[in-house]
């Protein structure tokens, strides 16, 4: 790790960044910002790693969390919900076995996010996989989709 680091660190002073691109070049390395990542910067740089934190925190595209290859962004805006995306949340969550409070699965399969309105009303429910858009999902639809990725892994 100390020496992936050290890159971000030397492009960092080249550069004269700021905290936010030492973040984002940490999360693109890792997936996520490991804690040991921003005390390690917070060393080097003399700069508190609450300070870090703080902007980690504020900023939703950071995440201090190990997530899953595949990220599932459901809608819970009012439109999707009206149309039912608690059900098909909750569906989902009972069939790719992930526990109540978590938002990861334990073999960091998926990661399922809850996002207020994506601005396709007009298709709700929707539901973001990896980045496609599945508009006017249903529980079969998902649950398709779904088999599909899990295919893929075990093709892999
Ligand atoms: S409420 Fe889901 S897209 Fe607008």
């Amino acid at each position: 790790m100390e020496e992936t680091l050290e890159k971000i660190l030397t492009a960092y002073r080249k550069d004269e960044g700021n905290i936010i691109s030492i973040l984002q070049d940490i999360q693109e390395t890792f997936g996520y910002i490991p804690e040991d990542a921003v005390n390690w910067f917070s060393k080097k740089l003399d700069i508190p790693a609450s300070r870090f934190f703080s902007i980690a925190t504020f900023y939703a595209q950071f995440h201090l969390k190990q997530r899953g290859r595949n990220i599932i962004t459901a809608c819970c805006g009012t439109a999707c919900h009206v149309k039912g995306s608690d059900r098909l949340i909750s569906g989902l969550r009972k069939k790719i076995n992930l526990p109540d409070g978590e938002d990861t699965t334990d073999d960091r399969e998926f990661t399922i996010e809850r996002v207020a309105c994506v601005g396709t009303c007009s298709m709700a429910p929707v539901v973001i996989i990896n980045k496609n858009v599945h508009g006017k999902t249903t529980a079969d639809k998902l649950m398709k989709e779904i088999k599909k990725l899990k295919g893929k892994k075990s093709e892999a």
